[in-house]
């Protein structure tokens, strides 16, 4: 279990910075969200007094069950690997307005000899969003996530190198998909 000392830094460190990002404990039965930040809120409507301790899958509460089949499964697979994974989720806001919500979920390793956090970092897509938005983002959430990493040898890792172009290639397929060609 993550310590409270560690949550209250990684808080600190989270709320600075301009992408929403989302923190889990995997060590806590159903990996509840232990800090989200303002931009989190603002995309979301929810305050973290209202999401902490929750599992993050209340995002999809009233969404159409076949859109997230994929992509929870990728999710579910890369938590049991220790893996990052990114997906295109349908999620809705605490108003209740649907939305296409990209998220990027990678472990961390937060303090030493603890178990690595789950940090994810959401992005909502629109028609509009063009492959440099989602390669923008994508490189803001690579460098959160070596901000926050102290295990500096998981930047090695292949997948989390090429975040911006494989992010790109997943969102255009998905924007393909729900907002038709041109986008
Ligand atoms: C740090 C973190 C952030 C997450 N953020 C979201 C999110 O913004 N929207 C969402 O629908 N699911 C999100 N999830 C995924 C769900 O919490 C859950 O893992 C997913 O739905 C697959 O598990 P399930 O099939 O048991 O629901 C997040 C998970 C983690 C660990």
């Amino acid at each position: 279990m993550l310590e409270q000392a560690t949550i209250d830094g990684v808080q600190m460190t989270i709320d600075r910075l301009p992408v929403a990002l989302t923190v889990a404990d995997p060590s806590q039965p159903d990996c509840p969200l232990v800090a989200v930040n303002g931009r989190f809120q603002e995309m979301t409507g929810y305050a973290p007094a209202d999401v902490i301790g929750r599992n993050c899958r209340f995002l999809q509460d009233g969404c159409d069950g076949s859109d997230n089949e994929a992509a929870r499964e990728a999710i579910r697979t890369a938590l049991s690997r220790a893996r990052g994974v990114e997906v295109v989720l349908r999620n809705r806001t605490r108003d209740g307005e649907f939305f296409d919500n990209f998220l990027i979920m990678h472990p961390v390793a937060l303090s030493y000899g603890n178990t690595p956090a789950i940090v994810g970092s959401q992005f909502r897509i629109t028609g509009r969003t063009t492959d440099s938005d989602v390669a923008e983002q994508a490189n803001q959430v690579r460098e959160t996530l070596s901000r926050l990493n102290f295990e500096r040898n998981r930047l090695r890792d292949e997948r989390y190198r090429s975040l911006a172009r494989s992010s790109v290639e997943l969102v255009r397929t998905w924007s393909y998909r729900r907002y038709g060609q041109g986008n």
